[in-house]
């Protein structure tokens, strides 16, 4: 009797329906906004300038907004499309964040679709392709491919289908004794078992349960490295185009001639707007390209024209004016984007690595001089740093502070050259405050 009661397909449901409860919030999570790879690229043209996924910049971190509105894909869009249209019709929820960020203004995007903003939108989800998703949420998820859905009423949901069933059983036992009993069957109640202790017992049951936790967890860490992490790729918009394929590239200006802190400092730096207008006082033109834009230029709109009304962005911020050749006193900053941002924890310091060391820029940075918008290359990780530590040999020569130690070390393990790992570049406090 026991047997058939806790091995019946309704004990097994009520397992796979827990676990799948503990499935629900990614499966909300993960459902099919658009295309987050679309996304992005609209989003590092569009809102990069004042928004990132996870830091405060001009606007909020974007990541989780979604959520933050509950899933109000419709508001969301008038929001984006123009927002101080919602701000003017007092809007609560528009006047709030408005509010927050005294009354800072954002940039209306008439022009995007909705399905552009889904896209967007998706990409601040970031939603992994996981095939885990769809596998495993596929039968849970039936109300959840609707995205005015919210968490809390899927799981509301899911409560009560699991209160009916456990409803639902305790009547089939009863009958089943009753059954029993007129049958002149004893059941023995003294030894029975709970229904958890039977669960423990069932090693089928127990199986499944951790084989949909372990998914499940696998899909949430995914899911929250893949916000809280790299970068790697990142390019934003930057307020003036500024182009390091046609300065370190084709000009072949030393990347140290704008970044000279490197050298001697913890940071690179960005250059100065009178660093720039050294040259920019006589170079107020773009004629870099004789024969004219090639195809692929032109189909990204980088003409001679473009380029030079760059320049002229680059004069009006530092208030110069052409005709007279002079500086007319009214600048306004340039913003830059920050593109490569460590978080706070970590300590790292450029003239450690470029001077001392003798790292080359493109090392970690890759081939900026190759490219139109700068973009972060290497993925920042701690798993990067330390990789290269490993394998790197420290450079030696000329060094005289290193020699001496450099020799003690060497002869401690044996080796002729010391990688920066032996160097003591694996302590935890070399890298973290
Ligand atoms: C010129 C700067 C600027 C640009 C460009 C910009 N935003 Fe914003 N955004 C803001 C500011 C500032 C706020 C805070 C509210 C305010 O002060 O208007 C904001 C708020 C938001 C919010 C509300 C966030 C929250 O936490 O409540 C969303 C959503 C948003 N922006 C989406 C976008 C998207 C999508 C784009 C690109 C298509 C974009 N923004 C481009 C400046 C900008
Ligand atoms: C003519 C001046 C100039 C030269 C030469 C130059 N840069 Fe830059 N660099 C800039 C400016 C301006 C920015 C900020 C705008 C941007 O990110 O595109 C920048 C940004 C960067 C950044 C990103 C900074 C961040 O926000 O994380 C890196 C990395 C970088 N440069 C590396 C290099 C390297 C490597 C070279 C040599 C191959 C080089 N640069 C040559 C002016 C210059
Ligand atoms: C060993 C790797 C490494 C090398 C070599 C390196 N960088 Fe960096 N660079 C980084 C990292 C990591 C950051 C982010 C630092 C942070 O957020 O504190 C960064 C940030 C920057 C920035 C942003 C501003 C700043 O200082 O944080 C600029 C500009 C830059 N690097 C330029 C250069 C130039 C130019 C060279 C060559 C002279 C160079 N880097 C060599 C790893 C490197
Ligand atoms: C060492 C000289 C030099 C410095 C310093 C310099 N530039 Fe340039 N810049 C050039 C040259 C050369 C060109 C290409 C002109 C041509 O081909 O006709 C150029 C082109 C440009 C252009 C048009 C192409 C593009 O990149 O979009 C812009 C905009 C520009 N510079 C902005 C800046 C800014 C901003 C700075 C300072 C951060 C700066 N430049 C610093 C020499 C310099
Ligand atoms: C391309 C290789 C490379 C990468 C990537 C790299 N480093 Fe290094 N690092 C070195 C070398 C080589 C040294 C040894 C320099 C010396 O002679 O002291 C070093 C030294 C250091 C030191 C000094 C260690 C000591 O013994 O005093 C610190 C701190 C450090 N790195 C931090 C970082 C951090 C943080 C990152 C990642 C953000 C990083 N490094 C990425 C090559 C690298
Ligand atoms: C060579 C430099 C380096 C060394 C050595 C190093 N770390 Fe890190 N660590 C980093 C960097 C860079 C990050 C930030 C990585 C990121 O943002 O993905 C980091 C991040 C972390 C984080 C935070 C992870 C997170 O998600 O925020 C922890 C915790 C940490 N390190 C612990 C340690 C411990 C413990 C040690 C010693 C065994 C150590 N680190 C040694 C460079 C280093």
């Amino acid at each position: 009797m026991k047997q058939v009661l806790y091995r019946n397909p309704i004990t097994f449901f009520l397992g796979a329906l827990m676990a799948l409860l503990m499935l629900a919030p990614a499966s909300v999570q993960a459902q099919d906004l658009g295309d987050a790879a679309k996304g992005k690229q609209l989003f590092n043209q569009n809102c990069a300038a004042c928004h990132a996924l996870n830091r405060k910049m001009t606007g909020p971190a974007l990541a989780g907004v979604y959520d933050k509105y509950e899933g109000d894909m419709e508001w969301l869009g008038k929001w984006i499309k123009n927002n101080q249209a919602l701000i003017k019709a007092g809007d609560e929820r528009a006047l709030a964040i408005y509010n927050e960020y005294n009354q800072t203004p954002m940039t209306a995007f008439p022009t995007l679709s909705d399905q552009d903003i889904n896209d967007i939108i998706a990409y601040t989800q970031a939603p992994p392709p996981a095939p885990v998703q769809t596998a495993v949420v596929a039968d849970a998820g039936a109300g959840s491919s609707d995205s005015g859905v919210g968490t809390d009423i899927l799981l509301g949901a899911l409560a009560v289908v699991l209160g009916l069933l456990l409803m639902m059983l305790y009547l089939v036992t009863r009958t089943l004794k009753r059954f029993a009993a007129a049958n002149g069957i004893e059941v023995e109640t003294a030894g029975r078992k709970s229904l958890w202790k039977a669960y423990a017992q069932n090693q089928f049951l127990i199986l499944v349960t951790v084989i949909l936790l372990l998914l499940a967890s696998a899909y949430h860490m995914y899911g929250y490295f893949m916000q809280v992490g790299v970068d790697q790729g990142y390019a934003p918009i930057q307020p003036i185009h500024f182009s390091h394929k046609i300065h370190a590239g084709d000009n072949k200006i030393d990347c140290k001639f704008c970044h000279s802190s490197a050298r001697s400092s913890k940071h690179s730096g960005i250059p100065s707007l009178e660093n720039c207008m050294n040259c920019h006082k006589s170079i107020y033109e773009y004629k870099g390209n004789p024969e004219g834009p090639s195809a692929e230029d032109l189909a990204n709109g980088y003409t001679n024209e473009f380029y030079t009304g760059e320049i002229k962005k680059l004069y009006a911020a530092v208030g110069w004016d052409e005709e007279s050749m002079q500086y007319t006193g009214e600048s306004q900053p340039v913003e830059w984007v920050r593109v490569h941002k460590l978080p706070d924890l970590a300590y790292f310091n450029h003239s450690q690595h470029v001077t001392v060391a003798g790292v080359e820029c493109q090392t970690c940075h890759g081939p900026v001089e190759t490219m139109e918008i700068l973009q972060q290359h290497a993925p920042l990780t701690m798993g990067w740093c330390i990789n290269c530590h490993r394998q790197t040999n420290v450079n030696v020569k000329d060094n005289k502070y290193y020699e001496s130690i450099h020799k003690a070390l060497s002869e401690k393990y044996g080796v002729e050259e010391l990688t920066a790992a032996q160097m003591g570049g694996l302590e935890c406090g070399k890298c973290h405050y």
